[in-house]
């Protein structure tokens, strides 16, 4: 309106609609319920033309039914208290929570580039999807990356590349105390629960071990009848709360123990200490999931929360662990027994370090995850924002091995988004003896990173307990694509290993692997990735957060001595 004396004046918006009683009944004028009051008036028009007869019933008592049925939809949106938009945009606005449903779909169909995509880019993914169905797994044109880029990676090559590998290769997980050491391939399946993954997914990723001779790992919510159906090697993972060996209180059951582990089936014992997605955080499968069924494989009460606490009951410090460690040896008859871990408090690990110099008692191997590693669902804090990441958890546990001088007894597996032969190799050249994939073969099942894992609606019917869902995975064709991803894989990786001029994966290391710190200064794995030499720890103090951590470990807690310096209290919180 423009004021006397030309002075522009702008409304408030209760003077725009009116105030009081006046601004609620103008509401169905505004465009927002334009939606709604159209509905209301068409069916209040058609009822009245079905009423009168006008003809052209069915046309007319079809569009009554439309028009009635969003008139009441409206009318609930306005009187609902749960979502604000549909109390402002009634009718209009489920169309923003049908757009919110199908977005990932949208990102992932229309607009996702080849290396866009979180956490595995399409590429990444695309490479799992051929090597799975055997299609062609080649590329043209060349790289799409900048090379240039900082943090852009590659493998030196040889001048005199080797003549590709015959056998598969294989590793011996088992120290000196170790009646049964297993011969692992170097490319497994990480752990992953039956509960966080459906019955057909197990079955598949079972029998495709099976058929590719390498290993599946149970998760910890223990042995399942799907693990056993087609007889592929197992690695039992215990957690905290030791299911499928628990007391009915959740305490370690050692005969219940002794009873599972005897199968041969079960070839090497994994203790979960923690896992990369969430380190120091428990779980807890909720009361509703817990089926008759789970609640039977678990050793647990059907209906009732299931938890796995955030630490452990059977050991307190690292020489309790140690002894565990030898007591499951015992009771399984000297299968190898390893735990698994997402450094961090290096003192920590530095303690069992100690522990095992003290006791002579070693674990048989150690899984390293990285705390990019995935999850069937951990708080998004835990995610983003704690654990170490794999290339650094993984230099920090050989380094620290090898400077312990135990090296040679245990040997170290590798988790945290591996899931091309490039991801292995370089792992192997950080100091793992092998990896696990936990996501990659979710991909080889048929998984597309919907990342609904944790809501039982998976689309593929791969992470989901509704039957009615997991129906899509037909069991002989997955397991043929687990097998065929595992040995293409394992196929590329010999090809790498041959053109850097070697023949056994052991050989690769820290000098064969080149990182761009920034556009114009690159340097080896070997000067940016330090590892310490055999028995450094040993030979007295030199400065450097290892040797401080070493200092400040002790046997007998996992709670450091007094700290010295406040340097390393800084540098370790970081
Ligand atoms: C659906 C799902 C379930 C998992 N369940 C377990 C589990 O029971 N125990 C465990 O130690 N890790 C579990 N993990 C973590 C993986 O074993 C692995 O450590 C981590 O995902 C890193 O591997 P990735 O990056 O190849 O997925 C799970 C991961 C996923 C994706």
């Amino acid at each position: 309106m423009i004021a006397p004396r030309g002075r522009i004046v702008f409304y408030a918006p209760a003077q725009r609609c009116g105030t009081g009683p006046m601004q609620y009944l103008l509401l169905p004028l505004q465009p927002r319920f334009a939606l709604l009051t159209i509905s209301a008036v068409a069916t209040v028009v058609l009822s009245i033309a079905l009423l009168t007869n006008v003809g052209a019933t069915g046309l007319i008592a079809g569009s009554l039914v439309v028009s009635a049925v969003l008139a009441v939809v409206g009318v609930h949106d306005i009187l609902q208290t749960k979502h604000a938009i549909l109390r402002n945009y009634p009718i209009s606005a489920h169309l923003r929570f049908l757009l919110e449903d199908i977005r990932p779909e949208l990102r992932q169909y229309f607009f996702e580039g080849d290396k866009d995509g979180a956490p595995f880019p399409r590429d990444k993914r695309a490479i799992v999807y051929q090597r799975a169905k055997r299609a062609l797994d080649k590329r043209p044109f060349g790289t799409q990356y900048n090379v240039y880029e900082s943090r852009y990676e590659w493998l030196a090559h040889s001048m005199a590349p080797e003549a590709l590998a015959k056998e598969p290769f294989r590793i011996s997980i088992g120290g000196p105390h170790c009646t049964q050491p297993y011969s692992a391939s170097l490319f497994n399946i990480s752990a992953m629960s039956y509960g966080s993954l459906s019955a057909n997914a197990i079955r598949s990723l079972n029998k495709g071990a099976k058929l590719g001779g390498f290993a599946h790992d149970t998760g910890e919510g223990s042995v399942s009848p799907y693990h056993r159906e087609f007889g592929g090697d197992l690695i039992w993972e215990i957690g905290s709360g030791y299911f499928g060996c628990r007391t009915r209180g959740g305490a370690f059951d050692p005969a219940a123990f002794a009873k599972v582990a005897a199968d041969p089936q079960i070839k090497m014992i994994e203790i979960k200490l923690s896992q990369g997605a969430k380190p120091g955080h428990g779980g807890v499968l909720p009361g509703s999931k817990v089926t008759e069924e789970i609640a039977g494989i678990r050793g647990v009460e059907a209906g009732l929360d299931c938890i796995s606490p955030a630490r452990h009951s059977a050991f307190t410090t690292p020489l309790e662990l140690l002894a565990f460690i030898a007591e499951l040896r015992r009771l399984s008859n000297g299968k190898p027994i390893g735990f698994k871990f997402c450094p961090g408090h290096p003192w920590e690990f530095m303690a069992i370090l100690k522990a095992c110099l003290e006791t002579g008692i070693t674990p048989d191997f150690i899984v390293v995850d990285g705390s990019e590693g995935g999850t069937g669902a951990a708080p998004l804090e835990f995610m983003d924002h704690v654990g170490t990441p794999l290339r650094d958890g993984l230099t920090f546990v050989h380094s620290a091995l090898v400077g312990a001088g135990l090296r040679d007894r245990i040997k170290i597996g590798a988790s945290g988004k591996i899931v091309s032969a490039f991801d292995i190799a370089r792992a192997l050249a950080l100091g793992a003896d092998w990896c696990n994939a936990a996501r990659g073969f979710m991909f080889a099942v048929g998984c597309i990173q919907a990342q609904q894992c944790q809501t039982d609606r998976c689309p593929t019917g791969v992470a989901t307990q509704d039957l009615t869902r997991q129906r899509a995975i037909v069991v002989p064709a997955k397991a043929e694509r687990v097998a065929s991803f595992h040995k293409e894989t394992l196929k590329a990786l010999a090809e790498l290993i041959a053109a850097a001029g070697l023949t056994q994966p052991s050989d690769l290391s820290g000098h064969h692997f080149v990182h761009r710190a920034s556009p114009d200064r690159t340097s080896t794995f070997a000067e940016f990735y330090k590892v310490l030499e055999p028995g450094e720890l040993l030979m007295g103090k030199r400065a450097g957060l290892l040797f401080e951590a070493w200092d400040v470990a002790r046997a007998d807690s996992f709670l450091p001595q007094e700290m010295k310096s406040p340097q390393f209290v800084t540098v370790a919180a970081e």
